[in-house]
């Protein structure tokens, strides 16, 4: 066994990060996939222990685990025509059922039902040319350590090299990972009861190139904010979202329609997610059989083909804007890194034809809508740029959100000074700005 000091692991760590996470922060968009024995209760991934099953009821679920024929391909091919660009796979939640042909943990699907999902999976990420990220958790409601290791050393030690031994097989046998996405931490509190830095350490001497997200107990290389898109700082992140809000394992499509995000409400998370530096992770709960849960297809193909004409002002590593170029909600921008190029995501399209953009001090060279190509007329007053010209309906036909590319000679001329004081940070104190 290797073994390394916590210091030269962050300095091995930290030097290669930029170049690990080169391709994460352009690919800007990945799909979730929460499926296990839980699919089967449709009330949500924590059933187990919200209600109160005993290991023995709950492992009945094992029994009668039965996905169709080339369900992770269907994820696969979803994922790709959504315009994402990775997938991660709950390889064992916290029920502790494995999803592979696992020596370690003979509760696995293999032993079940004779099939080994994560093969079927990664071996379907490569056919649609998605990266591969498998979640892990670290919780185990099934193992007899998983909440005695908390108090107990030997029940301390048997489960963290259980843990090792799980993430060993998942990233030994199954050909180049390129993320291990560790969940709940718990019920453990510290890196060093976890034995994170060992571990991840000989992990990922076995995937050198792999990511490892925030979740044992370490910051590695990426922050997971939980189903809202909060931007963060000082690091990269990626937000991770159910598709409705309400749970991340399968729930009766009937029911969780009405909860459920539309197109242009992922599109939205999207570019919230572009325009100040990080990714989205955005969830499916596949039903008992794998099949992908009706109310996501529609919104997903949406998505897909509004990317399919849009993806610049998404993919890529962008500069950092907010809002801050556009004003907020209706119109929000992303730019590329020499911020010569601001993308305008417009949401809410002008019935009199004219778009008016607050803050830019300078004419752009050329204006035009992304999707299409076409010239948009435009024209600086003074102290606002004004699209005019505008077609009556917006031209995206797909979500109604259509996307301006300006592009400039030189670095975005903005600088918000507005008539009213409260939009200038304070600035402009005398209140006596001139109004024409
Ligand atoms: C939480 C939940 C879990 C879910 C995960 C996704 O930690 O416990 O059910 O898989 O978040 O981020």
């Amino acid at each position: 066994m290797e073994y390394i000091d916590r210091k030269t692991y962050f300095e091995i760590t930290e030097k290669e990060r930029p170049r690990r996470l080169e391709w994460f922060k352009k690919a800007r968009f990945g799909m979730f996939i929460h499926y296990s024995l839980f699919s089967q209760l449709a009330m949500g991934e924590w059933c187990m222990s919200q209600q109160n099953y005993t290991v023995k009821e709950y492992e009945e679920f094992a029994k009668s685990f039965a996905p169709k024929e080339g369900c992770a391909d269907e994820w696969c091919r979803m994922a790709k025509e959504a315009g994402a660009k990775y997938a991660v796979l709950t390889t064992r939640h916290h029920e502790g059922f494995s999803l592979w042909n696992s020596k370690v943990n003979p509760y696995n699907s293999y032993n079940y039902c004779g099939r080994d999902i994560v093969k079927e999976f990664t071996d379907a990420c490569r056919k649609y040319g998605l990266k591969i990220g498998l979640y892990s958790s670290l919780m185990d409601w099934h193992h007899p350590d998983g909440w005695r290791c908390a108090f107990d050393q030997d029940a301390r030690r048997r489960f963290t090299d259980y843990i090792e031994a799980l993430n060993t097989e998942l990233l030994s046998n199954y050909g180049k990972i390129d993320i291990l996405w560790y969940d709940m931490p718990f019920p453990m509190g510290s890196s060093d009861a976890w034995d994170s830095i060992n571990r991840n350490y000989r992990l990922r001497k076995l995937q050198p190139d792999m990511l490892i997200n925030n979740r044992s107990k370490l910051q590695e290389d990426f922050l997971t904010p939980e189903d809202s898109v909060t931007p963060q700082d000082g690091a990269y992140w990626e937000a991770c979202m159910t598709f409705n809000g309400i749970s991340w394992g399968y729930l009766d499509s009937k029911q969780a329609l009405p909860y459920s995000y539309s197109a242009q409400q992922i599109i939205q998370m999207i570019n919230k997610c572009s325009s100040r530096g990080g990714n989205l992770l955005l969830n499916i709960g596949p039903k008992a059989d794998g099949s992908i849960p009706e109310e996501a297809v529609e919104p997903l193909r949406t998505v897909g083909r509004w990317l399919s004409e849009n993806g610049d002002a998404v993919y890529g590593n962008k500069a950092i804007t907010g809002s801050n170029y556009t004003g907020c909600g209706v119109n929000m921008a992303t730019a590329e890194p020499d911020k010569k190029t601001v993308y305008i995501i417009n949401r809410i399209w002008p019935s009199n034809g004219v778009l008016q953009l607050g803050g830019y001090k300078q004419e752009p060279k050329k204006v035009t809508v992304l999707s299409t190509g076409e010239n948009v007329d435009f024209k600086l007053d003074g102290h606002r740029l004004i699209l005019e010209n505008l077609p009556k309906e917006a031209p995206d036909k797909h979500a109604g959100t259509t996307v301006f590319k300006m592009e400039f000679d030189c670095e975005i001329p903005y600088e918000y000074i507005s008539y009213y004081p409260h939009m200038n940070n304070g600035q402009n104190k005398s209140g006596d700005l001139v109004q024409n």
